[in-house]
């Protein structure tokens, strides 16, 4: 099947760039002409390592005009959405093994959708999309995890592109179809985007190709652009 023509949009995200400096890292990002920040929260229980608390999306939303995505890495995620919402996050994703049954995942989602914020469900490596199968309708975004979430720089996971197309498959069984983007996180750069766009990601997630010791963010950005052609 040939990838649909639909835009394929670039969201750097900060858990890499210089932590001391995260409004000139949204600036510059903004500046490249990336379409959104991805900004990762995460609690020490989910994934090992903390980040990234509500009031840093608050100073955040005060430094960029470009939508904030934010990527709840935390168990009993139904708890913290209105705050990271009501925080300015234009997209909450929470993962569905966090919300621990289909059930609490539903309600985790609908809960987005009260908070007004657009509603993804990230999935780890070894998740199924079949978990899935409740929340489709009141979903718009599904992150496709190509590596293991906790880190930024790890090595993008190619077994994932089949979930990838499995899941494009699927909304296209769906009435709905077109409406749910698909997105990756984890390992994106200018090698690997292509099998994930091929496959119908609409929506990369980039950290260490974007914020690199190696050239500039706009840079980065750039060379992704040329990549999805
Ligand atoms: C990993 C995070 C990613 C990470 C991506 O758990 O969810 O958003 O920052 O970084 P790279 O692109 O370097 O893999
Ligand atoms: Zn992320």
């Amino acid at each position: 099947m040939a990838p649909d023509p639909a835009p394929v949009l670039i969201a750097p995200s900060i858990l890499a760039a210089d932590p001391g400096a995260l409004s000139a890292a949204v600036r510059a990002a903004e500046d490249a002409g990336a379409d959104a920040i991805h900004v990762d929260v995460m609690d020490g229980q989910f994934v090992p390592e903390i980040a990234f608390g509500r009031r840093w999306v608050e100073a955040l939303r005060n430094a960029t005009r470009l939508p904030l995505d934010v990527h709840l890495m935390v168990a009993n995620p139904r708890q913290h959405v209105e705050a990271f919402a009501s925080a300015g996050a234009q997209w909450v994703t929470v993962h569905a093994e966090a919300a621990g049954s289909v059930e609490e995942l539903r309600l985790t989602v609908e809960a987005v959708n009260r908070s007004g914020a657009r509603a993804g469900v990230a999935l780890k490596p070894a998740t199924q999309p079949d978990v899935l199968d409740r929340v489709w309708d009141v979903l718009d975004l599904v992150l496709v995890m190509t590596v293991e979430p906790g880190y930024s720089g790890q090595t993008f996971m190619r077994d994932q592109l089949a979930k990838i197309e499995r899941i494009r498959q699927q909304l296209g069984r769906r009435a709905t179809a077109g409406e749910v983007l698909i997105a990756v996180d984890g390992g994106i750069d200018e090698h690997t985007l292509s099998g994930c766009v091929s496959a119908g990601a609409r929506y990369l997630v980039a950290g260490s190709s974007v914020y690199s010791s190696r050239r500039s963010v706009a840079e980065g950005i750039a060379a992704l652009r040329a990549a999805i052609g």
